[in-house]
């Protein structure tokens, strides 16, 4: 990228943001001293790292309420939201549902470490929906779902290896914090201090969408290899959408030697439609792993499979996992509220019609201005691409400025209402509190700011 053009858009956390509306900034006087305040707790000022704002300009805003499709901060500016909570919102926020069927178990008390019938009543819901799952385990978190599976896998299979790929996360836990070294196929490095190098030795790390690498991987480590683990709508670097021929080799491949496939659906779980990305391309995973969406916006993760493997679990099984707080009613009455309204006739048809609209605003304008520009979608969930191709699926497919642009349009639409994720990285969700009117009104704030992003940065090309 030319230097003057890194100038503009470079920056991060307490840099000088680039108002390119003409219009003074929104004001964040009381979000900029709760951060202060903040700091002094917490590492970073935060309590999950992207929440830093270290991706984009300026500082986080601190969200004071939710209602339907908006979000307010402490100073009173109104956004309408597309990060949705990071996807679990389908409904939006404080949905009535959600909120009276928590506040009347509420009053029954909170947590009982025993079981309870909500449990039943939510695993029913689930299972009965869902084809390519027996039996299913709750827990409080992604990470601990995909944790436990991967757990669950190297004790059915008796074997330690797992494989990931490159460009897709799944939680912060030590086995799955690595990231591709050098080379087709790679033990992994890790990818945070205090991981230890043994335990990156059993995770192989490949590229998306590479067959061969994928075949070298399981000829060198043949009878080795307990699990691939996929998001199979990879939605964290980016919205990398695979083509199903591609999924269904990764079943091929699995079947043939063994190893069981592990889908990720923490993001495409319950999105793409009740049985998620499984339900979408119709192929049989053998664990599949969900997240907060379970829990309408409360801690919840799950894992599920077939009542075979899953009887490997403790106490029926020997492969340990525990929870004190699994299962607990708060979480489990959110969702089966949540999960309820998703059953609904025509639900996630309405919600993918009106996410295709709105991209199809965004694409039409772009194209027709000659914009480097593409926003790509699946059922509900969206992705902007600052690129010119067609398709992207793979993290070596992103343009190098892509997220360099993210950032001076983050900053623009901040101050015009519209609040996105602080990552060009991170996808963005529709649920269905955002109406027609409302999503009609965003794109057209979105085209407006893209203008102004592409403008200001294609003068100041000029200017070299
Ligand atoms: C695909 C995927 N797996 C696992 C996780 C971890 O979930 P959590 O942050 O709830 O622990 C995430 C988080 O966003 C995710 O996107």
């Amino acid at each position: 990228m030319l230097d003057s053009l890194k100038k503009i858009f470079s920056g991060g956390e307490g840099d000088e943001p680039v108002n390119t509306t003409g219009k003074p900034d929104i004001s964040r006087e009381k979000s900029a001293e709760l951060y202060e305040k903040a700091k002094t707790y917490f590492p970073g000022g935060v309590n999950s790292p992207v929440r830093a704002f270290r991706s984009v300009y300026g500082t986080p805003l601190f969200i004071e309420k939710g209602d339907g499709c908006h979000v307010w901060d402490a100073d009173g500016n109104q956004f309408i939201d597309f990060c949705c909570s990071w996807g679990p919102l389908i409904l939006g926020h404080n949905n009535a549902k959600v909120r009276e069927k928590v506040t009347e178990v509420m009053q029954k008390g909170m947590s009982f470490g025993a079981p309870t019938a909500l449990e039943n009543e939510l695993a029913e819901l689930i299972l009965k929906h869902n084809k390519f799952i027996k039996k299913l385990r709750f827990v409080s978190s992604g990470t601990e779902a995909v944790m436990s599976a991967i757990r669950l896998a190297r004790g059915y299979t008796k074997r330690d290896k797992i494989l990931k790929f490159e460009g897709c996360y799944h939680g912060h836990s030590d086995s799955l914090l690595v990231k591709a070294g050098s080379g087709l196929v790679t033990f992994g490095e890790t990818s945070s201090a205090g991981v230890p190098k043994s335990f990156a030795d059993e995770t192989i790390v490949v590229a998306l969408n590479d067959r061969g690498a994928l075949q070298k991987a399981f000829e060198e480590f043949k009878d080795q290899i307990a699990a691939i683990i996929i998001e199979p709508i990879p939605a964290n670097n980016g919205l990398l959408l695979q083509d199903k021929e591609y999924l269904e080799y990764l079943r091929e491949i699995c079947t043939q030697n063994g190893t069981l496939l592990i889908f990720d659906e923490v993001i495409s779980g319950f999105r793409v439609g009740f049985e998620g990305a499984a339900g979408h391309y119709g192929i049989q995973p053998d664990i599949i792993t969900y997240g907060k969406i379970i829990g309408g916006g409360l801690p919840v993760g799950m894992y599920g499979s077939s009542a075979k493997i899953m009887s490997f679990i403790s106490p029926e099984g020997n492969v340990y996992q525990a929870g004190t707080l699994s299962g607990n009613p708060v979480a489990m009455a959110a969702g089966i509220a949540q999960l309820t309204e998703c059953l609904r006739d025509g639900f996630y048809s309405e919600l993918e019609e009106k996410t295709k609209n709105f991209i199809s605003t965004l694409n039409d304008f772009s194209s027709s201005a000659k914009y480097s520009f593409k926003a790509f979608s699946i059922g509900s969930i969206f992705w902007f691409a600052f690129s010119e191709k067609k398709k992207i699926s793979a993290s070596s497919d992103i343009d190098a400025d892509s997220m360099n642009y993210f950032k001076a349009l983050h900053h623009d639409l901040l101050e015009n209402g519209i609040y996105f994720g602080p990552s060009g990285y991170e996808v963005g969700f529709i649920s269905d509190a955002h109406s027609k009117e409302i999503l009609k009104d965003a794109a057209e704030k979105i085209c407006t700011s893209l203008e102004r992003v592409f403008k200001k940065s294609a003068k100041r090309i000029a200017e070299v």
